[in-house]
């Protein structure tokens, strides 16, 4: 049944170029969806698009940056004038981590998460809620992060942190606003991720024993693992969720971690 949930469906998936946004294009395209991958980045997401060539696989790239309200609706206008229809909405792109702000206090980086993370989500349902509103099972997912709730100083910065606590509350206004249109609108937090392509998390020995020590199914989630949860969450299966943050986490969240910590260090 999984094969074809999303058959006759469009999504918009954004950040769809890469890291988890290519697991969750992967997860819905293959499952019956058509999908557009909405990213600043045309090049990627383009050569992404590409690999997708099997006939009955409908993939285009639009290239948009979604930190401004024009880019939010052009990139909307676009779906519709290649697909005609969006029924699902993906809000998945971030700004970058940015190392040299982890840490800091006063910094220039809050005005890029504020607008890609929390302005464009309300940007893009506004110009997505015509269509939405024709669509038989209508959705909403946006993509935050344990750093939502759970405070990681070392590895992201405040702006990060507070922005994903910022879109958790964004699900839940913007499912009580659509909820009685019948669109539903939830999150995924996912905790430690091997993205697809490039330098994964768990390629370092000693980040592949920290996890094995904190996270009780002992490795990261692949980022089609991702893609499930939120294909689920845009099926029908989900038909009685909204307003609601599923923790994908593999139970890190759930966990004592001081002594498993411990135990990492001195098996060293
Ligand atoms: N990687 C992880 O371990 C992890 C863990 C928890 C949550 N997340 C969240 O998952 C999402 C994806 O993370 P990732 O690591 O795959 O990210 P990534 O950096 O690999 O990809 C993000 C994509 O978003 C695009 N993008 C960024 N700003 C944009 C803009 N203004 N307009 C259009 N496109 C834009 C980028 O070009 C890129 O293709 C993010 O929301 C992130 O916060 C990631």
């Amino acid at each position: 049944m999984n094969a074809k949930r999303h058959q006759d469906k469009v999504a918009l998936v954004t950040g769809g170029a890469q890291g988890i946004g290519a697991g969750i294009v992967k997860v819905l395209v293959e499952r019956g969806a058509r999908v557009a991958i909405v990213d600043k980045d045309a090049e990627t997401a383009a050569a992404y698009a590409a690999t997708f060539s099997n006939s009955d696989q409908h993939v285009i790239s639009i290239q948009a940056d979604i930190s401004t309200v024009e880019g939010c609706r052009s990139a909307v206008n676009d779906v519709i004038a290649s697909f005609g229809a969006l029924d699902v909405l993906i809000n998945n792109a971030a700004p970058g981590r940015n190392k040299a702000q982890i840490g800091r206090l006063h910094g220039p980086d809050w005005p890029a998460h504020a607008e890609v993370v929390l302005q464009a989500t309300a940007w893009l349902a506004e110009a997505a809620l015509p269509h939405l509103r024709k669509a038989s099972m209508p959705a909403i997912v946006n993509i935050s992060s344990v750093t939502a709730t759970a405070v990681a100083p070392e590895q992201c910065s405040w702006p990060y942190h507070v922005s994903k606590a910022g879109l958790e509350q964004m699900t839940r206004y913007l499912a009580c606003q659509f909820g009685a249109e019948g669109i539903r609108v939830n999150a995924v937090a996912p905790g430690l991720v091997d993205r697809d392509g490039g330098m994964k998390i768990s390629d370092n020995p000693e980040n592949r024993k920290i996890i094995e020590a904190i996270v009780p199914l002992k490795r990261a989630a692949s980022a089609a693992e991702i893609g499930t949860i939120v294909s689920f969450l845009c099926s029908e299966d989900a038909s009685y969720l909204t307003g609601q943050v599923l923790i994908a986490d593999g139970g890190m969240g759930v966990r004592e971690n001081f002594g498993a910590s411990l135990r990492a260090r001195q098996a060293d």
